[in-house]
């Protein structure tokens, strides 16, 4: 298996890469695209983008540039919390879409759960899926309670969370949860931001593989059939950080990476998210 060709299924047969690029706070311009070039040259086929990080049209620019065929691509972006709502949800749409330069999305994401507003708009991703402009539609940052209150209403089960998810906030419930409804988890900060590759008992388990504590955090996502988007915009890393179809996690490794879980997150608990200054 290789990073090209390693795809899970998504509920609607939609192979989406296990492995993507994060670019939030990659700077728009030079900084995004020379990420998303060597990430498509190294053989990265996703990228994981949304309206907030502003970067979406160099991410369109680079996809263009790579001369990657279109149907080789996944791209995802997502809708910020003050573009909820039907018709703007479906106008937010348009303005990604146009920015990222593609006819159809691979698939698009409810950025957060902003209350009283995400069953509305999901109403419009629902419509976007039915049009044909978007491959697959989800949510991120959503706990199992948003997903219950969502799935009462909705016509089409999300295929996708995209959650915080690494060692220290190993979301095991969220995940039975996930998977029990055929919904894949994403898991995002998979690095903890670089904080993680400092964690002693994920250094000694990398040196035992020859491998680097990046490698080893994202094969650990990968092994709880987690899909992985780390960011960097360091060519090395980013090559380095997709070596990871060449090595497994065993069991112990397993069991002490997943010790290590705090519950911690770096960044907000979905319902203590400001709304209130992020909707206007
Ligand atoms: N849905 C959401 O609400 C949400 C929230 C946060 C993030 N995300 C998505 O998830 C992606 C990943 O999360 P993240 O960007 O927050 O954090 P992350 O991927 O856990 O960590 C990125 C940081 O680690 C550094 N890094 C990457 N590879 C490294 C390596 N091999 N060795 C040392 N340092 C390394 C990067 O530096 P350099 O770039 O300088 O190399 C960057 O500072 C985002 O880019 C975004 O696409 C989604």
């Amino acid at each position: 298996m290789s990073i090209q060709t390693s795809a899970t299924t998504l509920a609607n047969g939609v192979k989406m890469p296990w492995l993507g690029l994060g670019v939030y706070q990659a700077e728009k311009g030079d900084e995004v695209k020379n990420a998303v070039l060597t990430a498509l040259q190294t053989g990265y086929r996703s990228i994981d983008t949304a309206s907030f990080y502003d970067n979406e049209e160099s991410v369109g620019e680079a996809i263009q540039e790579s001369g990657v065929p279109r149907n080789e691509l996944f791209i995802t972006t997502k809708l910020w919390n003050n573009e909820h709502g039907f018709d703007e949800a479906l106008e937010a749409f348009e303005r990604s879409r146009k920015k990222l330069g593609v006819d159809v999305v691979d698939l698009y994401l409810i950025h957060w759960p902003v209350p009283g507003m995400f069953k509305e708009t999901w109403g419009a991703l629902e419509k976007l899926y039915k049009d044909g402009k978007v491959r697959a539609i989800g949510v991120s940052n959503f706990t199992d309670q948003h997903l219950e209150e969502l799935l009462k209403t909705a016509e089409i089960t999300p295929m996708v969370n995209q959650v915080e998810f690494h060692p220290r906030l190993f979301q095991k419930a969220l995940l039975e949860y996930c998977q029990n409804h055929d919904i894949q988890l994403e898991g995002w900060r998979p690095l903890g931001k670089g904080d993680l590759l400092e964690h002693d008992a994920v250094k000694e388990i990398a040196d035992k593989h020859g491998k680097t504590p990046a490698q080893v955090l994202v094969r650990w996502a990968l092994q709880h059939n987690v899909v992985s988007i780390p960011k960097s915009v360091t060519a090395e890393r980013i090559r380095s950080n997709a070596e990871v179809f060449d090595f497994e996690l065993d069991t112990k490794d397993m069991d002490t990476i997943n010790g290590m879980n705090e519950n911690a997150r770096y960044g907000m608990h979905p319902d203590e998210f400001d709304y209130a200054s992020t909707t206007k």
